[in-house]
């Protein structure tokens, strides 16, 4: 499984990226907004920070407008993937970016029925919104197991990236249905790691280490 960090906060992407556990970024319009700062320079300086695949959000709603700022975004660096959103326009405007090579990233999917018209537009990558369907009492893990049910019927090409990631569970209740990637905020990733027991039992062992008065180096 793939982890990305869904921000665009580019402090905490350097300090985990550190930890060599970040395979990508994907960020959003809400999330750029949160920076204060210009999409370019803080999409460039992600892609600098982050080898893989960096997901950034048109904000045009008419498919000749998503193309000019999707070709747009794509020259920012080698691996912006363009985001657009599961709308009419947007599957039109994946298309012909997939055939120009362009990389898309189909965002604010919600439903099975609009996953599978993701892949048959040639998306590199489909984003269903979990935590935002459990928000509303909907079953956001379902959809996954739905999306991948249907993708592996077709040997669609298309990479299921989980996002509205809430929590650790959503993480390891998307790679038990063996999603492709999960996108998370840091605090997740951060959370991810952490066990209170771990800590307890690093603890207790140093404290027996320090008795023997012994160094390893
Ligand atoms: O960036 C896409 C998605 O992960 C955002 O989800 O619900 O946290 O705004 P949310």
């Amino acid at each position: 499984m793939k982890f990305f960090l869904d921000t665009a906060d580019i402090a905490e992407i350097r300090a985990l990226a550190a930890l060599g556990l970040v395979d990508g970024v994907t960020t959003n319009p809400s999330l750029i907004a949160k920076t204060g700062r210009k999409m370019a320079e803080v999409i460039s300086e992600i892609c600098e920070a982050v080898e893989g695949p960096v997901s950034a959000e048109v904000t045009a709603t008419e498919h000749a407008a998503m193309l000019a700022e999707a070709r747009a975004l794509r020259k920012l660096a080698h691996n912006v993937v363009v985001k657009l959103p599961l709308t009419a326009d947007g599957l039109r405007a994946c298309r012909d970016l997939s055939e120009e090579g362009i990389l898309v990233n189909v965002t604010l999917c919600f439903s099975p029925a609009q996953a599978l018209l993701a892949a048959k537009a040639g998306a590199a990558y489909v984003s269903p919104f979990v935590g935002r369907l459990d928000d509303v009492g909907h079953d956001g893990m379902g959809l996954i197991a739905d999306i991948l049910a249907i993708y592996d019927n077709y040997d669609f090409a298309t990479e299921v990236l989980v996002a509205s990631v809430r929590h650790p569970m959503h993480v390891v209740q998307a790679a038990k249905l063996g999603a492709d990637v999960a996108t998370m905020p840091p605090a997740v990733l951060r959370a991810l790691i952490n066990h209170p027991l771990t800590d307890k039992g690093l603890a207790g062992f140093l404290a027996d280490w320090a008795k023997t008065g012994q160094s390893i180096l």
